[in-house]
């Protein structure tokens, strides 16, 4: 294990200056003059990308707005997963383009996963975008933004080997105060034939440990209690120490952030099963606040299908990883992600992936249509061959069959006390507090006459549930 005062050198010092532009100043300019404004799409990893923005235009005259009718600079933060994504953004940007004609000084950037894939062309697709910029390009911000300010156009959509903002701290934006994120790798080299993630967010590097380390200490003192570490495929996370050589796994960092505070809890998206070890399992198991939720995406239960996605495992391989977890941790809950409809998927194939989910018995689950991307393998190689209705009506089922298990699993913790991390207020009244489980379940429970507040730990016995949340009461 990689002591602390054994790393002097910073794997990142060798940031390629021509393509970052020059490294952040850390100068703030108070009060600033102008505003900028963000909206944020797709996984956690792009909202935490938002609060690095924030950072670095914090570094500069601008300071960031809820209210984007008086921003001068309009900013956002794009997915590309999906078709349905990248519509909702198109969508946006004619919204932004009302704005624009009543203040025809207003700028509007697009930063992320949709910049990336359409590069300069989203210029002259979108006549009102002034700016684009790719997820390895924000320290480029300084440099953009006053050229878009001066009327030009801004593009930079290079990807970086290096790039991880391990210097740069991210200024939140969340609301609640009590749970973030914190991106520990960027990137993924998986090549899943139906993403567009490795085209849009480059080659896989894992962040410095000590920074990360650093970020959860201070998200702690700002009191913040659970933290949730990033990346595309956090067991592939591996860093080695320039200096000395030695290697740090993703288990040894889960173990090394979980010692910030026993009060913190960890917590960790995604890990692909072809990756995730017993070494992590075990540290699970082995500490308390290392919370007891694996985000475990199965994506199709055929192993011909999962081939065809070159997702690397089989189901047989599958259910034994899911078998291992229950049997190293026995009340860890499991969530997944799954597909319906990828290339010439049949009737028989689609019904392996309701076998798995009923075998697997998922807490809760991410479901989707397959969707074909530009560039990806899969578009250039497969025939995206599944009608459209039949993929919806295979989504409805698993749907259908998801809404069951997460209901019978919530039924399961009826009578049962669980530890619970008190978010704030319940959305439906001001009399409930709203709390998370450490298998991620949200529980709604009454306070009662007691001086909680967001941010306490309570135990809460379990009187009922439904297929999306609990209910209980503080004993
Ligand atoms: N790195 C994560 C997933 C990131 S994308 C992982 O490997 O699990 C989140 C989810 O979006 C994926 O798990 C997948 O279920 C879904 N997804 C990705 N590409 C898609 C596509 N082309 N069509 C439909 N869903 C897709
Ligand atoms: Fe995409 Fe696969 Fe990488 Fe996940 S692991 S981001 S699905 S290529
Ligand atoms: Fe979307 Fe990019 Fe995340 S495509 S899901 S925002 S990595």
């Amino acid at each position: 294990m990689i002591d602390r005062k054994d790393v002097k050198v910073k794997f990142n010092k060798e940031i390629d200056e021509k393509i970052q532009g020059t490294p952040l100043k850390k100068v703030s300019l108070e009060p600033k003059s102008k505003k900028f404004y963000i909206e944020s799409y797709g996984c956690a990893m792009n909202f935490n990308d938002s609060e690095i923005v924030a950072s670095v235009l914090d570094t500069m005259d601008y300071g960031n707005t809820q209210n984007i009718e008086e921003a001068d600079l309009i900013l956002v933060n794009t997915c590309s997963i999906r078709e349905k994504a990248e519509e909702t953004i198109r969508k946006r940007l004619k919204y932004y383009d009302l704005i624009k004609q009543k203040n025809p000084d207003v700028k509007v950037g697009v930063l992320g996963c949709m910049a990336e894939r359409m590069k300069a062309s989203l210029l002259e697709e979108e006549k009102i975008v002034d700016l684009v910029a790719g997820p390895d390009a924000y320290r480029d911000l300084p440099n953009l933004i006053p050229a878009i300010e001066g009327g030009e156009k801004g593009v930079n959509v290079f990807l970086s080997r290096v790039e991880t903002y391990d210097d740069i701290m991210p200024s939140r934006l969340d609301q609640n105060g009590i749970s973030s994120f914190i991106s520990i790798m960027r990137g993924c080299d998986n090549m899943c034939t139906f993403c567009v993630v490795p085209f849009t967010r480059g080659r896989e590097r894992s962040r410095e440990p000590y920074s990360i380390l650093a970020e959860a200490e201070d998200l702690f003192n700002k009191g913040y209690r659970d933290v949730t570490l990033l990346g595309q495929n956090v067991d592939s996370y591996h860093w080695v120490n320039p200096e000395t050589k030695e290697e740090m796994t993703f288990a040894q960092l889960l173990v090394l952030v979980a010692g910030v505070h026993p009060d913190l809890r960890v917590r960790f998206s995604t890990s692909h099963p072809k990756d995730i070890t017993d070494e992590v399992l075990y540290a699970i198991r082995d500490h308390e606040n290392i919370c007891k939720y694996i985000h475990l995406p199965l994506q199709a239960g055929n192993s011909r299908i999962l081939e065809l996605m070159n997702r690397t495992y089989d189901q047989e391989w599958y259910l034994n990883k899911v078998k291992r977890i229950y049997d190293i941790i026995p009340d860890c809950a499991i969530s997944s992600d799954m597909m319906t409809g990828f290339c010439s998927e049949t009737e028989e194939e689609h019904k392996e992936t309701l076998y798995v989910m009923e075998q697997a018995q998922y807490s809760m689950a991410y479901m989707f249509a397959y969707s074909e991307r530009p560039g990806t393998p899969a578009q250039k190689r497969l025939e995206d061959d599944v009608p459209e209705d039949v993929k919806k009506k295979r989504l409805n089922e698993i749907i259908r069959l998801q809404n069951q298990i997460s209901y019978a699993h919530n039924q399961r913790d009826i009578g049962k006390v669980f530890k619970v991390l008190i978010e704030g207020d319940s959305k439906r009244s001001k009399d409930d507090f709203k709390g998370r489980t450490s298998q991620n379940k949200v529980v709604n429970f009454p306070k009662g006459k007691s001086t909680l507040q967001k941010g306490d730990y309570v135990n809460v016995r379990i009187l009922s549930g439904t297929s999306a949340s609990l209910r209980g009461e503080i004993v």
